[in-house]
């Protein structure tokens, strides 16, 4: 799991139009306070790219079903990542940028929740009927 931000980056290298967002493969799971992965990377080292990709994938999967918890909604999800950026995870400058667009409408968030089983089932046997 640790290794998809290098073999991403492998992935890019031989393509030559990839060449500028390998260091945003790569560095997309770094952190602020250089716990992070692969390269232990502190605060301005970390392209400004990935530090960008790091939040939104965050707030991404927060906003996401996940098959251990249902989707949280923007507003617990900025709890917690307000939280992890104190923490020094990721750049709480960023998150706010991405607040801020979101309560001015300038990005649309999706939260993405998988239907229940039983609603998956009673969808199924609407249509057969
Ligand atoms: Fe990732």
């Amino acid at each position: 799991m640790k290794r998809h931000p290098l073999i991403g980056d492998e992935l890019c290298r031989p393509v030559k139009s990839l060449e500028a967002v390998r260091p945003i493969v790569r560095h997309h799971h770094e952190r602020l306070d250089g716990r992070g992965y692969p390269d232990h990377l502190c605060g301005d080292r970390i392209p400004l790219g990935a530090q960008i990709v790091t939040v939104v994938d965050v707030f991404d999967a927060l906003t996401s079903d996940r098959p251990y918890r249902r989707a949280l909604s923007p507003e617990a999800a900025w709890r917690i990542m307000r939280s992890e950026a104190r923490e020094g995870a990721y750049s709480p400058d960023l998150v706010e940028r991405l607040v801020d667009l979101h309560r001015r409408g300038e990005i649309e968030v999706a939260v993405r929740r998988v239907p229940s089983r039983r609603r998956r089932i009673a969808k199924a046997r609407s249509r057969r009927s």
